[in-house]
C-alpha cells in the first residue's frame, strides 16, 4: 500500500523530509522542522483569506463545490428544504442527528420560553437613530445580550452553553423584528409563542392593532425554506469570526456579535441586499448589456454571482429560483425577476463569467423573495443572520469542544523595516 506521506526536498540544503498525510491534508506546524541551520525559525505556510487551508476539522456541514453538493451532517439540502422545519434542522445542526417527537418538541418549547427580552433592550435599541441599519442595532444587541447574561462566559460549562444556544435562538428573531419596527417608528410586538418560528417572526414584524397575526401559510412555508438554506455553510467568513473570537473563550453573544459583523459585508451575508439594490439600478432589462459590460471592465461586481467554493452551481440558489413561483403566485410576480433571469441568462454564456465560474449563488435571488414578503431592503442581511444564528453556534460548539483547538493566532510574514533609530519631532 502506497504510503500516506508526502516527501519534501529543501533545495537549499538538499535536505528531504516526510511529512505524514492526513485526511488528503498535511499540518503546517509539521513544516517548521524545514530549516537552513540551527538559528532558523522554521518553514510556515503563506495563505492569505485561507484559500487553501483548513482551520479545523468539522463534522457540521458538507459542501463540495465542484459537484454542487451542500449536506447538513451529512443530509442534502434539497431534502431538508423538501422535507424538515427550520428548527427541526437547527437541532440536526447543533446536536448532529435528527431529534425524535418528543425531542423536536421539547426544543421548540425550550427556544420559544426565550423569545421575550429584557424591557431594556427595548429602551437602548430605542436610542438609535431611526435612520440606522437595522443589521448595526442587531449586531450591538446582540453584543449587548452579554451584559445580561453574565453567568455565559462560563463556556466550559456544558449546561451554560446549552442555556445561551436557547436563548440566542429565541431571541434573534426578537431582536431583528424589533430593529425593523424601530426603523418603521412602530411599536414593539410581543412574540407568540402559538406559531411557528417563522411565523412568529412575521407577526413580531408586521402585527398592527389586530389581535393576533396570522401569515399565509404559503409564505410562512417559504421563508422557514430561506431559514433552512442559509443555516450553516461551514467555514464561511462569519463562521470563521465565530470561531475565532470564540477561540478566546469570551462568552458566545460577544463572539456572535463578531459573526453578524462578519456577515454585514457585501462580499458575504450584505449581498442580498446589494443585489436588490443592483436589478433597481439596472432597472431594466435593455440595460443589461451595458451593465454587463462594466462589470467585464471592472467598475464593479455582479453582486449574487461567484463563490469561493462553488464552481458549478449554488444548490441553495437553484432552490431558491424554484421556490420564487409559488411565493409569487400568492403575492404576484416581482418585476425584478426579469431583470434577474435576464442577467444570469446573458451572464452564463459569456466567456468572462464561464471561464472564472462565476454562477448565481443563494443571495441572488433570495432578496426577491423578501421583497414580495414585504420585508424592506435595509433588512435582508438581518434575515439571513436569523438562521444562521444556529451555524454559528453550532461551529462555536464545535470548536469549543474541540481538543485540537486552541486561542486562533496566525503568523505573519513580517516585511517591515527592523531597528529604526528614533527621530525626535524637531528632526524629522
Ligand atoms: N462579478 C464580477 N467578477 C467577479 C465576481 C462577481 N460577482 N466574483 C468574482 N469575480 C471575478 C474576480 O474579479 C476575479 O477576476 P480576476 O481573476 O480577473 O481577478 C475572479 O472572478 C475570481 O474572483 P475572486 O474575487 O478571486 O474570488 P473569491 O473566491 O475571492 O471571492 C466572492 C468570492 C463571493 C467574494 C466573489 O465572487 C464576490 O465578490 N461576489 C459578489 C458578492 C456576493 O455575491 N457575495 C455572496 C457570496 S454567497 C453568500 C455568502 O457567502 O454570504
Amino acid at each position: 500500500m502506497a504510503k500516506e506521506t508526502l516527501t519534501i526536498t529543501d533545495n537549499r540544503t538538499g535536505k528531504a523530509y516526510e511529512i505524514p498525510i492526513t485526511h488528503g491534508t498535511v499540518n503546517a506546524i509539521d513544516l517548521r522542522q524545514i530549516k537552513v541551520d540551527a538559528e532558523d525559525f522554521g518553514m510556515m505556510s503563506y495563505d492569505p483569506a485561507f484559500k487553501n487551508t483548513a482551520s479545523c476539522t468539522s463534522r457540521i456541514t458538507y459542501i463540495d463545490g465542484d459537484r454542487g453538493i451542500l449536506e447538513y451532517r451529512g443530509y442534502p439540502i434539497a431534502d431538508l428544504a423538501e422535507q424538515s422545519t427550520f428548527l427541526e434542522v437547527a437541532y440536526l445542526l447543533m446536536y448532529g442527528r435528527l431529534p425524535k417527537k418528543d425531542e423536536l418538541a421539547g426544543w421548540t418549547r425550550d427556544i420559544s420560553m426565550h423569545t421575550l427580552v429584557h424591557e431594556n433592550i427595548k429602551k437602548f435599541i430605542d436610542g438609535f437613530q431611526h435612520s440606522a441599519h437595522p443589521m448595526g442595532m442587531v449586531v450591538s444587541a446582540v453584543a449587548a445580550l452579554s451584559t445580561f447574561y453574565p453567568e455565559a462566559k462560563n463556556v466550559a460549562d456544558p449546561a451554560v452553553r446549552r442555556l445561551q444556544v436557547i436563548r440566542l435562538l429565541g431571541k434573534m428573531p426578537t431582536l431583528a423584528a424589533y430593529a425593523h419596527r424601530h426603523s418603521m417608528g412602530w411599536h414593539y410586538v410581543h412574540p407568540d409563542n402559538e406559531l411557528s418560528y417563522a411565523g412568529n417572526f412575521l407577526s413580531m414584524m408586521f402585527r398592527m392593532t389586530e389581535r393576533e397575526y396570522h401569515s399565509n401559510p404559503a409564505l410562512e412555508r417559504a421563508l422557514d425554506v430561506l431559514f433552512i438554506l442559509h443555516a450553516d455553510h461551514e467555514q464561511n467568513c462569519s463562521a470563521n469570526a465565530m470561531r475565532a473570537v470564540g477561540s478566546s473563550h469570551v462568552d458566545p453573544y460577544s463572539a456572535m456579535a463578531a459573526a453578524a459583523a462578519a456577515l454585514y459585508g457585501p462580499l458575504h451575508g450584505g449581498a442580498n441586499e446589494a443585489v436588490l439594490r443592483m436589478l433597481e439600478q439596472i432597472g431594466s432589462v435593455k440595460n443589461i448589456p451595458d451593465f454587463i459590460k462594466k462589470v467585464k471592465t471592472g467598475e464593479g461586481l455582479l453582486m449574487g454571482f461567484g463563490h469561493r467554493i462553488y464552481k458549478n452551481y449554488d444548490p441553495r440558489a437553484n432552490i431558491i429560483k424554484r421556490m420564487a413561483d409559488n411565493v409569487f403566485e400568492v403575492t404576484g410576480r416581482n418585476p425584478l425577476l426579469d431583470i434577474a433571469l435576464e442577467l444570469e441568462r446573458i451572464a452564463l454564456q459569456d466567456e468572462y463569467f464561464v471561464k472564472r465560474k462565476l454562477y448565481p449563488n443563494v443571495d441572488f435571488y433570495s432578496g426577491m423573495i423578501y421583497q414580495a414578503l414585504r420585508i424592506p431592503t435595509d433588512m435582508f442581511p438581518v434575515m439571513f443572520a436569523i438562521p444562521r444564528t444556529v451555524g454559528w453556534l453550532a461551529q462555536w460548539e464545535e470548536m469549543i469542544t474541540d481538543q485540537e483547538q486552541k486561542i486562533a493566532r496566525p503568523r505573519q510574514v513580517y516585511l517591515g523595516g527592523r531597528g529604526e533609530a528614533y527621530v525626535p519631532m524637531n528632526k524629522r
